[in-house]
């Protein structure tokens, strides 16, 4: 198809190393050129703009999610999960999920969780300096998730490795997504061993061999929807909680406002999330021609929703580079919207919000030496992020 001369393109890689890095100068100029824009690169459009995200996101039947992944051998191994499926299929699926990831069924967890965020928060400030990714960031969605979702203490020392390359992998096929492909054979065929009685009685993943079991989904869907809780609900969080140790170090004014107002925890978490997406991109495939803004993304196109890019548009939110903890930018592009959105958001937000709580109890101020980012195509974070020191408040 050949495209009008005003069509709005760009030859950026997104997924180079140097945007990745640092890639809000990249959105913004995509920003400005269109609210869809040729990628020549990818040979994809990008949806970079908070209204166009949210439109593709909105409807599924024009911006079908068997495009989630960027590239065909990963679209082909996700076929049968939640995250790839369309309605209807993707309705009983996601039931599942919603059973026990849903703001009642976590709710219960709450003060559990809370108290070991406590416990962890005591125990790594007593040792005065930690690395805010391993020793918190990292270690407390682990404990959380993994006894949650029941799995066999010997995926322990691999799932973080395979959750990061699941990950990866949903971008375009560069050395990182290839890279990436063994690990996540790796955990499919760890996965694929997996029977019930292999999991924790009580637990998220059992309750999905009981749905099978009760005709509510297909057996053949266990697996798939094992493997999205344990990648997806891992590398997500760990980021955020990186994520927002690093923008507290680094913006200490707005630190001192949720220190001296804790009810601002979930608005500053918000914010967190706007700022720095953990996931900037997921793909989706138009399923026949779409006008958007006077463009047509044709059918069968790859389309790059940009969750990332429409958190900082200014369209939408007034001064979007600035970090404002009381901002609460409840309609954040970084859950997704409608049929997709964030399964488990709810316990996200218990984890992340009673970590900031946990830290804001005791902490005044957060000294951080240089953080290395992680690099990965789809989600972003930090690798390392010395905390060189606390200031901790009185009793
Ligand atoms: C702050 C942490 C998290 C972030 C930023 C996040 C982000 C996202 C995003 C952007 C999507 C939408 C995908 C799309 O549009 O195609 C999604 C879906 C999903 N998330 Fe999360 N997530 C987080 C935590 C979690 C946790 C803790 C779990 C589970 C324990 C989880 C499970 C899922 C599942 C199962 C889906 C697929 C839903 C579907 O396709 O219907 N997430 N997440």
């Amino acid at each position: 198809m050949t495209l009008a001369a005003q069509t709005p393109r760009s030859d950026v890689d997104l997924f180079a190393d140097d945007t990745l890095l640092d890639p809000y100068p990249t959105y913004r100029d995509l920003r400005d050129r269109g609210s869809a824009v040729r990628l020549d690169a990818l040979d994809a459009w990008a949806l970079p703009r908070y209204d166009s995200v949210r439109r593709a996101l909105g409807d599924w039947e024009a911006f079908s999610a068997a495009g989630v992944a960027l590239n065909e051998p990963v679209s082909q191994m996700l076929v049968g999960t939640v995250l790839a499926t369309d309605p209807p299929a993707h309705t009983a699926l996601r039931a599942v999920l919603s059973d026990r990831l849903g703001p009642r069924a976590v709710r219960p967890l709450q003060r559990d969780i809370a108290e070991r965020a406590e416990t962890l928060v005591d125990r790594v400030l007593a040792g005065g300096t930690f690395d805010a990714v391993a020793d918190l960031a990292t270690a407390f969605p682990f404990s959380v998730v993994f006894d949650l979702i029941g799995l066999p203490d010997e995926a322990r020392p691999n799932m973080l490795r395979w959750a990061d390359a699941t990950f990866t992998v949903l971008g375009p096929m560069n050395a990182r997504a290839a890279d990436g492909l063994s690990a996540v054979g790796e955990m499919f065929s760890w996965v694929g061993g997996l029977t019930a009685a292999n999991l924790k009685e009580g637990s998220m993943g059992r309750a999905i061999f009981q749905a099978a079991d009760e005709g509510r989904i297909k057996h053949e869907s266990c697996l798939p929807l094992l493997s999205a809780y344990a990648a997806a609900g891992l590398d997500t969080t760990i980021n955020t909680i990186s994520n927002a140790v690093h923008l507290f170090a680094v913006h200490p004014g707005e630190w001192d406002r949720v220190c001296a107002d804790p009810t601002l925890v979930p608005s500053a978490l918000n914010e967190v999330l706007r700022y720095d997406a953990p996931v900037q991109v997921f793909g989706r495939r138009a399923t026949r021609d779409v006008e958007i803004d006077g463009v047509v993304v044709e059918e069968g196109a790859q389309v790059l929703v940009m969750y990332g890019s429409g958190n900082r548009d200014e369209r939408h939110y007034p001064d979007p580079d600035r970090f404002d903890v009381t901002r609460n930018p409840t309609d954040h592009l970084s859950f997704g919207y409608a049929t997709h959105a964030c399964a488990g958001q709810a316990l996200a937000r218990i984890e992340a919000q009673s970590i900031i709580a946990a830290l804001a109890k005791r902490v005044r101020r957060i000294h951080i030496g240089t953080p290395v980012r992680h690099l990965n195509n789809t989600v972003r974070g930090l690798d390392r992020l010395p905390v060189t020191g606390v200031d901790l408040r009185s009793a």
